[in-house]
């Protein structure tokens, strides 16, 4: 049996390197002053190749340090759980381990307060690393988060604080949100009843709402004393439906609305239009149905809108793009509030290990989209927005991120400037090596 997972640019990299002041094709925005920094899983050991499941393997992040127009390093570092301490024969980083379980955190990296956080779900801590990617310990925050974490905390630009749900299967049919303030801490945690235990990806967020996808992907016992890696399953027999925290009462009660089936890992914006809550999300029509390796199985995401009557309690869906894409992100600046752009990482022949890679743009104030195509077998990656400095419109900045380059068998950190998608990179910045298909990644400025 193979496994789609472990080959081509999904098999991990073997080698940590560092390399220094790397080749260029174009021109690095000069303004761009920071680091693009992208977690994925990156297995230390050999694996199973029937047993082993994308989302489970050790995370490694890859990182790109831009100034002044230049590309001074590239650098990828294991995440050092003690698993892969042991592994590297290095001494273990001891700290705040969750009770729930310890592992290298694999989804992303996000810098909250004054720590930067490599970030995965499912009831283990963040690990804190420093800005060359070296592992300081697990996070509790400075001894304020109770348990596990999530890998999409959502930042409010203007309250300043973040928002994340949390799920850990032996909370059985429940699921925690807790608030972090601008330093760092959690200031506010409670459980929400759910159905079923679900798997939570991910929330939205609008400057009222804080919304729970409670979807029937949820922990299957029998998987998990069977053994298997992720023992989720899609179970259609269990409601789907969005609870609705009011964040002007975080104690207060959920409102429940019933939706279509469907599973969200990702969203890309929700905000508020009256009592109107509008959500854009990338929406698969099932997940993870019987045993496997990987999404890749589980349909076509596309991006979605439903339209949410608060005061009535119903749900409208729509798709909106008939684009296979995944990985949505926005000018975060506009986080909770209404966006007219975003941005997803394209997969033009619906084929994840084989299909041409890009960046998918929606104008969804025009109803338009357009695309640039990366080349065969480039992604999917995902692009983050950058926004240059003082600017006013909304696609005013870049789209940084990894492109797989099959000629070479290596990596380019590509960026594009956002309001000229279709004009093509303005700068590659060429990898000593691959960086594998993962996860998720940010722009952390210097100085941050
Ligand atoms: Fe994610």
């Amino acid at each position: 049996m193979t496994n789609p997972y472990l080959e081509g640019n999904f098999a991990p990299v073997s080698t940590e390197l560092t390399a220094i002041d790397l080749a260029v094709t174009g021109t690095i925005p000069p303004e761009l002053d920071g680091s693009f920094l992208r977690n994925g899983p990156n297995p230390i050991a050999p694996q199973d190749e029937a047993a082993y499941h994308w989302f489970t393997g050790d995370g490694m992040v890859h990182g790109v340090r831009l100034r002044e127009g230049n590309a001074l390093w590239y650098r990828n570092r294991w995440v050092r759980s003690e698993t892969v301490a042991a592994a590297l024969d290095e001494p273990s980083h001891p700290g705040p381990v969750a009770q729930q379980g310890d592992f290298a955190s694999n989804t992303n990296i996000v810098r909250i307060g004054p720590r930067l956080l490599a970030c995965v779900e499912a009831g283990s801590r963040p690990y804190e690393l420093t800005p060359l990617l070296d592992t300081v310990a697990p996070s509790d925050m400075a001894g304020t988060l109770p348990a596990g974490f999530t890998a999409h905390p959502h930042h409010d630009p203007v309250a300043d604080e973040w928002h994340a749900v949390n799920y850990w299967w032996g909370w059985g049919e429940n699921v925690q949100h807790v608030v972090i303030d601008k330093k760092g801490k959690v200031a506010h945690s409670r459980l929400i009843e759910t159905t079923g235990g679900p798997m939570v990806h991910d929330l939205a967020m609008s400057e009222r709402w804080i919304v729970v996808y409670d979807l029937p992907c949820d922990f299957d016992l029998q998987a998990a004393v069977a053994g298997e890696r992720l023992p989720y399953h899609w179970m259609p027999d269990q409601p789907a439906r969005f609870g609705l925290i009011d964040r002007t009462d975080l104690d207060g009660p959920v409102r429940w609305i019933d939706v279509d089936p469907c599973y969200v890992f990702h969203t890309l914006n929700a905000y508020d239009d009256g009592d109107t809550l509008v959500i854009d999300a990338v929406r698969w029509p099932k997940m993870f149905e019987g045993t496997g390796n990987g999404p890749i199985e589980s349909g076509k995401p596309c991006l979605w809108r439903w339209t949410i009557d608060t005061a009535a309690g119903a749900a409208k869906d729509e798709q909106l793009r008939d684009v296979d894409e995944e990985f949505p992100r926005i000018d975060e600046r506009l986080t909770g509030r209404r966006h007219r752009y975003g941005y997803g990482a394209l997969n033009l022949t619906g084929s994840e290990s084989s299909g041409r890679g890009g960046i998918v743009k929606h104008d969804l104030d025009r109803g338009t989209s357009e695309i640039l195509d990366l080349g065969a077998g480039a992604g999917p990656n995902e692009f983050v927005f950058v926004p240059r400095a003082g600017s006013q419109a909304e696609d005013e900045g870049w789209l940084v991120g990894f492109t797989y380059v099959a000629d070479t068998d290596t990596s380019d950190l590509v960026i594009v400037a956002a309001d000229d998608l279709t004009g093509g990179p303005v700068a590659r910045v060429h990898l000593p090596q691959r960086v594998p298909f993962g996860f998720h990644g940010n722009w952390i400025p210097a100085g941050r």
